[in-house]
């Protein structure tokens, strides 16, 4: 079985193509197509929020990446950015799975500013504890309007493939990033104009938060402070980022504060987690196209004190030895869209 996980981006699109099966996957190709309207245009992303998903120009877009990568399969998973849902956990207080399928329902009606009949909802246990004769459940419920699931669905047959699942990106990052590993685990996934926070703990995706500034942020920045255009500034912080000569040093001064601001957020959400759970988050793996920025890593290991990684989707996949140099290099791109095409072959 071949499938296509697809991570449609605000401005970037990516395909992943697995075939084999769950416990045998195979790399057998993957696509980039990066958009560089924003930097001179900051309305050209492909979507902002849920209702301005631009069908006519995601479909042209994956055509265009479609020629290039010339997939071998119609068979496609996508991945939905987290703005499109809304994603929220609860308690409930008994842990028997019937009773808990009949009481999410009512619970999601709290919680959820639509009408349920306008949207999907899934589910899933990701804690259970009975503790001092106290039972209860952990739930993170998914809402998704039907109206956009549509748009999905013409998109998909716009191309003439054949859709076999979707699901909210946090989802295929923790299952391409994190899989089996029960640390709690703060995935980071800096794109282009937005930066999320997932934590995944047991194995579980549990908690996130969204930011509104991204690797946008940075480039706009560095044009700013040293009086160049976008596409010099964008070019300067991919080959450059942190690790540059000595008489640049005055760039990493206007660095700093935007990637504290990171750092202080990744902090927060840290703190937030421990006290509500009491549980500490011991890893934090960076993903995102931004992941690769030079020297924000080991930037970010000193500033947090914590083990942090750049993102490798590809550990439980097989692939051809000689491609390794270049997959470490388009790993982060790839997270979201991998995770995706895992679930597909599932
Ligand atoms: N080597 C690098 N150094 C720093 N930044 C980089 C590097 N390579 C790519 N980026 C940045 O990564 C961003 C694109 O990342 P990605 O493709 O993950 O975003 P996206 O998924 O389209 O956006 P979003 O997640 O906001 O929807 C751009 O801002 C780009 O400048
Ligand atoms: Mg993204």
């Amino acid at each position: 079985m071949r499938t296509l996980g697809i991570d449609i981006g605000t401005t970037n699109i990516k395909a992943v193509e697995l075939s084999g099966a769950i416990n045998n996957m195979v790399l057998e190709n993957y696509g980039i197509l990066e958009t560089y309207g924003y930097l001179e245009r900051s309305n050209a992303a492909i979507q902002t929020n849920y209702f301005k998903l631009v069908e006519e120009i995601t479909v042209e877009l994956l055509r265009q990446l479609f020629l290039v990568f010339k997939p071998k399969t119609k068979r496609a998973f996508f991945s939905l950015p987290v703005f499109s849902s809304f994603i929220t956990n609860f308690n409930l207080p008994f842990v028997n799975d019937k009773e808990i399928a009949q009481a999410v329902p009512f619970e999601a009606k709290k919680y959820i500013p639509l009408p349920l009949e306008e949207l999907e909802i899934n589910w899933m246990v990701v804690a259970k504890n009975v503790e001092g004769g106290k039972e209860t459940s952990r739930i993170v419920l998914v809402a998704t309007p039907k109206e956009l699931i549509q748009k999905y669905q013409h998109i998909a047959q716009a191309l003439s493939l054949n859709l076999v699942g979707w699901e909210i990106e946090g989802f295929s990052l923790a299952r391409a990033l994190v899989g089996e590993d029960k640390t709690p685990t703060l995935i980071t996934d800096i794109g282009t104009q937005i930066t999320n926070l997932f934590v995944v703990d047991n194995g579980f995706l549990v908690n996130f938060e969204s930011l509104n500034i991204g690797g946008a942020e940075i480039t706009h920045i560095i044009s700013q402070s040293l009086g160049v255009s976008q596409e010099r500034a964008e070019e300067f912080k991919k080959i450059k980022g942190f690790k540059i000569a000595p008489e640049e040093m005055g760039v990493v001064n206007v660095l700093m504060p935007i990637v504290d601001n990171f750092g202080n957020e990744i902090l927060r959400m840290i703190d937030i987690y421990r006290e509500k759970n009491n549980r500490q988050i011991e890893k934090v793996i960076l993903t995102g196209g931004t992941a690769n920025m030079p020297g924000l890593a080991e930037y970010f290991t000193e500033f947090l004190n914590l083990t942090v990684e750049k993102a490798w989707p590809f550990k439980q996949i097989k692939y051809q030895q000689f491609l390794e140099p270049l997959l470490r290099d388009v790993a982060p791109y790839l997270s979201v869209a991998t995770g995706a095409a895992i679930q597909g072959l599932a």
